[in-house]
């Protein structure tokens, strides 16, 4: 597929005939950045496990709900995005700045079609900044080094951690990430997470992330609420706690609530 440059919903052919997450997360969002091999093993995963879409959308709703909360209740004026994923409706800096417009962002993702992509989220208010980083997230020290840049790593941030720490395979590794980034905070900041798990309903999901794996790059794995829990350890919890990302304080139904999705949501306080 053929791209053309400035055309910013046309991707750019990478060279690359191996899907990608960050794409086949777009493809199931209804984007249109992603390509035909990206939309194949999505639609596979997809037959084998229809329930992805809800996980997605449900994920970036909890994106909304969650950021709207810290920029409004929590106060919370500076974001450190881990694992952005590629611009969509309704990207942290814009949930932010809606509340807050002097808030500042800092998107961190290592796919080459975010970075190609990257200027779209750099649309920041003029009292706010956006600024992005392509890198690891298991490489913390260049993360924040480079989140140094634009935010002040003295006063709160929200660590904004959805859909990520399910690509860091090893569970030292990824404890090391999450504590690396929040002993790097101050009291008083803010940890949101979201995490797939073969619990909630996602018992059906086991042949569906085995293909994916095989057919899709980076590999990802789900986890117990009780590990997902353990990513939290020393900082509090806001009700409702580690639920299924659609049932953290979802915005006000008839009487019904929401279904429940195979992926953990929680949004935690530093001390
Ligand atoms: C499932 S998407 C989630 C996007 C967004 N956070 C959301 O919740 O909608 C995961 C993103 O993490 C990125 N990613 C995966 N492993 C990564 C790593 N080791 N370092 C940085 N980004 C990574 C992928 O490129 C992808 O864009």
């Amino acid at each position: 597929m053929m791209g053309c440059m400035g055309d910013e919903h046309v991707p750019i052919w990478l060279g690359s005939d191996t899907a990608h997450n960050a794409r086949v997360w777009n493809h199931w969002l209804g984007g249109r950045d992603n390509f035909p091999v990206d939309r194949t093993v999505g639609d596979r995963v997809f037959g084998m496990y229809p329930s992805i879409v809800q996980v997605a959308r449900a994920d970036r709703a909890f994106l909304g709900r969650a950021v709207r909360f810290l920029a409004g209740e929590a106060g919370v004026r500076q974001f450190l995005d881990l694992g952005t994923g590629l611009p969509t409706a309704d990207n942290t800096h814009e949930v932010a700045q809606r509340v807050a417009p002097e808030s500042r962002v800092v998107y961190v993702d290592n796919d080459p079609l975010v970075l190609r992509h990257a200027r779209r989220l750099l649309h920041s208010t003029p009292e706010g900044v956006t600024d992005y980083i392509d890198a690891d997230v298991r490489d913390t020290a260049a993360v924040l080094e480079g989140a140094a840049r634009t935010l002040d790593l003295s006063r709160p941030v929200g660590l904004i951690m959805l859909g990520i720490l399910n690509f860091v395979l090893d569970d030292d590794e990824a404890h090391a990430v999450v504590d690396d980034l929040v002993a790097a905070v101050p009291s008083g900041s803010w940890v949101a997470l979201t995490h797939p798990t073969l619990e909630l309903g996602g018992e059906g999901n086991v042949e569906a992330m085995d293909f994916f794996n095989r057919n899709a790059k980076p590999p990802l794995r789900a986890r117990t609420g009780e590990e997902i829990a353990s990513f939290l350890h020393g900082l509090e919890l806001v009700e409702p706690g580690l639920v299924s990302c659609t049932r953290w304080r979802p915005a006000p139904r008839d009487g019904a609530e929401p279904p429940v999705v195979a992926q953990y949501g929680a949004v935690a306080r530093k001390p």
